[in-house]
């Protein structure tokens, strides 16, 4: 009856490949994580008081003395992808 579920697992050419593929997406993945490359917020004391995305724009809007460079996204959080200053007391007050 169980004659057939006892036949041992030999890994042929195609199982082979599969895992290999596999192996390669893992290994992918992982040299994919490494830290951030976005540049971080200069930790300055301009930066460690600024609370308000609208401030940042003051500086870095359009007309602004540093303004972001062309095609960077419009809006969002900038600490998301910018990294917090490691001083910043903003949200302390
Ligand atoms: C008072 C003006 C001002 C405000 C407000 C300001 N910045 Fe800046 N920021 C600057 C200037 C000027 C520079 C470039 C000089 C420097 O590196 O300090 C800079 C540099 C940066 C850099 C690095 C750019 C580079 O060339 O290395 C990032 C990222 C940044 N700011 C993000 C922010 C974010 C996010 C905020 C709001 C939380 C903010 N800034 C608020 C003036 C400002
Ligand atoms: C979705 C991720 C993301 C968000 C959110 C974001 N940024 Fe950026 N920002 C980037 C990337 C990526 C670059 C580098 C772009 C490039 O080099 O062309 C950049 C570049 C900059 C630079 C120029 C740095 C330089 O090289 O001089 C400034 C200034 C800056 N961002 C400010 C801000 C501010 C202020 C906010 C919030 C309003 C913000 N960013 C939100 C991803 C982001």
């Amino acid at each position: 009856m169980s004659e057939q579920g006892k036949v041992a697992w030999k890994p042929n050419k195609r199982d082979a490949m599969f895992l290999a593929v596999i192996a390669v997406v893992i290994l992918l993945l992982v040299l994919g994580t490494k830290e951030r490359t976005t540049k971080p917020v200069p930790d300055d004391p301009v930066h460690q008081r600024v609370t308000k995305r609208a401030t940042c724009l003051k500086c870095h809007g359009p007309d602004g003395a540093r303004p972001q460079p062309p095609g960077h996204v419009r809006g969002g959080q900038c600490f998301q992808c910018h990294q917090q200053p490691a001083g910043w007391i903003g949200s302390r007050r």
